[in-house]
């Protein structure tokens, strides 16, 4: 197999934290089942500023184009007051997705029955959750233009971002998510607003129209974009795959994600389509963000990152079979009780992030004793 040329970016925050055991994992991988990986590693965010003075060296920007996948931490842009306004737009992660054209997001939210305590939704709501969000990440209201703040006649600021999407932005992760759900239960659920917005109304109709020419055989739902506010916490189990813009994505992976009770716990892959040299971008990160607040503390979650490892060897190195062992280490090491601090029920013993490394690489080992 050929050899993936993966770049960490580790970033601020816990980020370090989590991505040491998610590199870990992939050691693991790299020494017990031959997977063919090599890393290097770049600072990101203010790590890279005090490291490098800049926070996108040329270095850093083309290693991030010439990489098979990336493996990203965490950054705090509010954190970087001091650096100057146009190093700081260099150096955002909108700027590395819309460079990448990473406009597939996949949000996968599955419920973990060894962490019943830790959900706010009553169990049996909860129980057998199974769906995945795909954010559209490239376009809509984070990157339409007009955008800015201007200055009105009369002294006073109004503020201006533009929702937009094209017929050809919305038709590809469409069919990204089409595709998705054929390899799942075969069901989508496409989530706008169409009922007041005319590029909602548009998103629906080429939903529609996708869905007629190339996916026929996948069952196909429509739902307003509020009332999917309700269903996702009163009816969680009913998804499968879900798409919506890259505004409503980012609310509702938040919203769903409190389904597991804990941000920690949630992974995505962000992807490219396919070039004409076959080579497809592809950025895994948990959705938790720095948490300044823990951060050096070593009680970071890190199954947010190494479930995102799980997509990688499923999406970058096409290994089903490894992403599945994976998966299921996760699942065994929280029902032998591993636990941080976020996801700890009561009376449960919180470990650290390197803790539930330990415990992750443990399970792995048991699984090939048991092969
Ligand atoms: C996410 C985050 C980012 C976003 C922030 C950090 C820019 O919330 O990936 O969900 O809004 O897309
Ligand atoms: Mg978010």
């Amino acid at each position: 197999m050929n050899e993936i040329r993966l770049l960490a970016l580790p970033g601020d925050g816990v980020g370090p934290e989590v991505t040491a055991e998610s590199l870990r994992v992939l050691d693991w991988f790299r020494d017990r089942r031959k997977l063919g990986v090599s890393v290097t590693e770049r600072k990101f965010g203010r790590a890279s500023w005090q490291e490098y003075g800049s926070l996108m060296p040329d270095e850093t920007w083309d290693a991030i184009h010439d990489a098979d996948a990336i493996l990203f931490g965490a950054t705090h842009s509010m954190d970087l007051g001091d650096v100057p306004e146009e190093e700081r737009k260099k150096g955002s992660l909108l700027r590395v997705r819309k460079s990448l054209d990473l406009f597939a997001n996949l949000r996968p939210i599955k419920a973990q029955p060894a962490l019943g305590a830790a959900t706010p939704l009553k169990p049996e709501v909860v129980a057998g959750v199974d769906l995945v969000i795909v954010r559209e990440l490239t376009a809509g209201m984070y990157f339409g233009t007009p955008r800015g703040v201007e200055i009105l006649a009369d002294g006073t600021r109004r503020g201006v971002n533009t929702h937009s999407y094209t017929e050809h932005e919305i038709a590809r992760v469409a069919r990204a998510s089409f595709q998705l759900a054929r390899g799942r239960k075969n069901h989508l659920t496409s989530v706008a607003k169409d009922n007041v917005m005319e590029a909602g109304a548009l998103w629906r109709e080429v939903v529609n129209e996708v869905h007629a020419a190339e996916f026929p055989d996948v069952r196909l739902d429509h739902i307003i974009a509020d009332n999917f506010a309700l269903q996702i916490v009163r009816r969680p189990r009913t998804f499968d795959v879900v798409v919506t813009d890259n505004l409503f994505g980012d609310i509702f992976s938040d919203l769903a994600g409190s389904v597991l009770g804990s941000l920690g716990m949630l992974p995505s892959a962000s992807l490219s389509a396919v070039d004409a040299n076959g080579k497809r971008h592809a950025l895994y990160e948990p959705v938790h963000g720095a948490a300044p607040d823990i951060a050096g503390q070593g009680i970071a979650n890190p199954l947010g990152s190494i479930l995102s490892v799980v997509l990688m060897l499923r999406e970058s190195f096409g290994l089903p079979a490894e992403a599945a062992r994976l998966d299921s280490a996760v699942a065994e090491a929280l029902a032998l009780g591993a636990r941080t601090p976020d996801i700890a029920g009561p009376g449960e013993e919180a470990g650290t992030a390197r803790a539930m490394g330990d415990a992750v690489i443990a399970a792995l080992d048991r699984s090939l004793a048991r092969a």
